[in-house]
């Protein structure tokens, strides 16, 4: 299978994709980083790995619909089976999303739907969860509301801040992230409708 990545910023998701792949435990090949932000790690984490990049900066675009066509344009060019979200901060016009029915991906850090959107580390530590996590899902046309594939649950510890919950969380997101796409490289995954399931092999 054959992966195109979104990212716009740091990037420890894409690493910990390209870690797996390294490792043979993915049946993928990330054929390009994409990011909004010519300053992303994420590029440098792409160049290091000799994976190809592109940039495709917001400015260069007058509307989202004008965005999103030229992104999607070029994912079509890049032949990808899948798109991976891995902090990509634009949110994807009905159009795009249209394009690539269940195959966009995107990684949330929070047992959605509880705190959809941004700050979700913020927002559960401030409400007083006493557990939240992580959840990989399709994309659709909602704010973080795609079929769920898979959470982790991680728990929230007195006195954390967003930053201590952030990282626990994030160290679940690499685990959860990887092992998805090595079930979604297999073609083990089925969908129907919101229903997500994994086949048994
Ligand atoms: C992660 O917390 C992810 O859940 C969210 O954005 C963050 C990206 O982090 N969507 P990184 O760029 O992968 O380090």
């Amino acid at each position: 299978m054959r992966i195109v990545v979104l990212a716009s910023g740091r990037g420890s998701n894409l690493q910990a994709i390209i870690d797996s792949v390294k490792k043979g435990a993915l049946e993928v090949e990330i054929g390009a980083v994409v990011s909004d932000k010519g300053s992303a790690q994420a590029l440098e984490r792409a160049v290091k790995n000799n994976i190809p990049t592109r940039i495709l900066p917001a400015e260069n675009y007058t509307t989202r619909a004008e965005y999103d066509r030229a992104l999607a344009q070029l994912i079509t060019g890049l032949n990808a089976d899948l798109v991976v979200l891995a902090g990509f901060m634009r949110l994807l016009g009905n159009d795009f999303i249209s394009k690539f029915p269940n195959r966009i991906i995107n990684i949330h850090p929070s047992l959605l739907p509880a705190f959809p959107g941004l700050d979700a580390q913020k927002q559960a530590v401030e409400y007083g969860a006493k557990v939240s996590g992580c959840t990989v899902h399709f994309v659709d046309e909602g704010m973080d509301t795609g079929p769920i594939i898979a959470q982790k649950c991680v728990p929230v510890i007195e006195g954390d801040t967003t930053e201590t919950l952030s990282a626990r969380i994030l160290q679940e997101e690499h685990r959860l992230y990887a092992a998805v796409l090595a079930l979604l490289g297999k073609g083990l995954i089925e969908t129907d409708g919101r229903k997500v399931t994994i086949k048994r092999s």
